[in-house]
C-alpha cells in the first residue's frame, strides 16, 4: 500500500488574548491510498486543527505553524502558498466540515454551490455542469435530484445538507476525503445511514478517507485504523483490531469503558473518564493524560514517553509499554489503583 498523506510532528498554536494556546502539540500519523483512517478524542484535543492545517484552512492570523511536515503523494503541503493550496482543495482533497450550516452559503442554490466547485477544478464542459451535479446529488442518496439543484440550504433537512456536502467533497473525484464530525449533528439512523454512504462511495470511488469522530461506535463501523489524540498529541494508533482488542494506552482504555457495549448487562456499566484534559496554554511537560490516569507513575508527570511500537502498524506513547514498568495488575495489588 502507498502513502497517500503523512503527518509528521505537526505543531499549531493560537494567538489569544489569554496567550499562546498550544492546540497541536506534534501530531504524528499516515494514510494509506484506498484507506480510512479515523481520528478520536475528545473535544478539544486538537482534531479539527490538524484538519484545517493539511487543509490549509487555519485562520491566517491568529494560527501559527510551529512546526512539522504534512506530505501529500510525496510533497510537501504544510504552509503553501493560497494558490497551489487552491488547486489542490477540492480537486485532490474534499472537506466535508463539522457543521453544514456554515459551510454552505444560505443565498445560493446547492446545486450551483456544487457547480462552482466543479468549475474551478475540473474542465467539464459548461453545459454538462449541471448534468454531473444531479448525478452527484442522486450518487449521495437525495431523492428528486433535478428538484433539489434549486433548492436553498435551509429547505433542507441536516442529513440532507450533510448529503450535499459529501456531494461537494466527491465531486471533483479526489483522492482523500478529510470528515470532520460528519454525522454529529444528525440523529442515529441518518448517522447510520451518511456512515454507509460514505462506506459506500470509499469502495466506488476507490478514495481515502480520514473521519475525524469523537464516537468509537462510528470509528469501528467505518475505518480499517485509528489515530487516538489527546491533548494535541497522538497518544496511540493501530488497526481497528489492534485498538479495540488490545489497546495499549490508559486514555484508549477509557474511551473503550465509555461506550455502550451491544448486549451487554448491568454489570457492564459505562465509566466515564473522570478528570479533565490539561490547560493548553501551559501543557504539562510530561503525558499529558497523567492527572487523569489511575496508573500514572513518577516519571509519567516529568517525561513524556516516546512511541513504543508493539506491531507494523501498533504503537502508544504510555511509560507503561516501558519494559523497566511495573505490570498494571502489580499496580492495582499495590493500591496505585483501583
Ligand atoms: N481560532 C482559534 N483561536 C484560538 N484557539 C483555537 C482556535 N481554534 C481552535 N482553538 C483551540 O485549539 C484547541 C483544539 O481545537 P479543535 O477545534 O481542534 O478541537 P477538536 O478536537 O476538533 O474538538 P471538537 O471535538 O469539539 O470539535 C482547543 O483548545 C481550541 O480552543
Ligand atoms: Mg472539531
Amino acid at each position: 500500500m502507498s502513502r497517500l498523506l503523512e503527518v509528521e510532528d505537526l505543531q499549531v498554536s493560537f494567538k489569544t488574548y489569554g496567550g499562546e494556546v498550544k492546540a497541536v502539540r506534534g501530531v504524528d500519523f499516515y494514510l494509506n491510498q484506498g484507506e480510512v483512517l479515523a481520528v478520536v478524542g475528545e473535544s478539544g484535543c486538537g482534531k479539527s486543527v490538524t484538519a484545517q492545517s493539511i487543509m490549509g484552512l487555519l485562520p491566517k492570523k491568529v494560527s501559527r505553524i510551529k512546526g512539522g511536515s504534512v506530505t501529500f503523494e510525496g510533497e510537501e503541503i504544510l504552509g503553501l502558498p493560497k494558490k497551489q493550496m487552491q488547486a489542490i482543495k477540492g480537486s485532490k482533497i474534499g472537506l466535508i466540515s463539522q457543521d453544514p450550516m456554515t459551510s454552505l452559503n444560505p443565498t445560493m442554490m446547492v446545486g450551483k454551490q456544487i457547480a462552482e466547485v466543479i468549475k474551478k477544478h475540473t474542465d467539464i464542459a459548461k453545459n454538462q455542469i449541471k448534468v454531473r451535479v444531479i448525478e452527484l446529488l442522486a450518487m449521495v442518496g437525495l431523492p428528486n435530484p433535478e428538484q433539489r439543484y434549486s433548492q436553498y440550504p435551509h429547505e433542507l433537512s441536516g442529513g440532507m445538507r450533510q448529503r450535499v456536502l459529501i456531494a461537494m467533497a466527491i465531486s471533483c473525484d479526489p483522492q482523500l476525503i478529510i470528515a470532520d464530525e460528519p454525522t454529529t449533528a444528525l440523529d442515529v439512523t441518518i448517522q447510520a445511514q451518511i456512515l454507509d454512504l460514505l462506506k459506500d462511495l470509499q469502495k466506488s470511488l476507490d478514495t481515502s478517507i480520514m473521519i475525524i469522530t469523537h464516537d468509537l461506535g462510528v470509528v469501528a463501523e467505518v475505518a480499517q485504523r485509528v489515530a487516538v489524540m489527546y491533548a494535541g498529541v497522538i497518544v496511540e494508533s493501530g488497526t481497528v483490531e489492534e485498538i479495540f482488542e488490545n489497546p495499549d494506552h490508559p486514555y484508549t482504555w477509557g474511551l473503550l469503558n465509555s461506550i455502550p457495549k451491544y448486549g451487554s448487562g448491568e454489570k457492564d456499566r459505562l465509566i466515564p473518564i473522570q478528570g479533565s484534559p490539561p490547560d493548553l496554554f501551559a501543557p504539562p511537560t510530561g503525558c499529558p493524560f497523567a492527572a487523569r490516569c489511575e496508573y500514572a507513575m513518577e516519571i509519567c508527570v516529568q517525561e513524556m514517553p516516546d512511541k513504543k511500537r508493539t506491531s507494523e502498524t501498533h504503537h502508544a506513547r504510555c511509560w507503561l509499554n516501558d519494559p523497566r514498568a511495573p505490570l498494571v495488575k502489580d499496580l492495582i495489588s499495590a493500591g496505585r489503583a483501583e
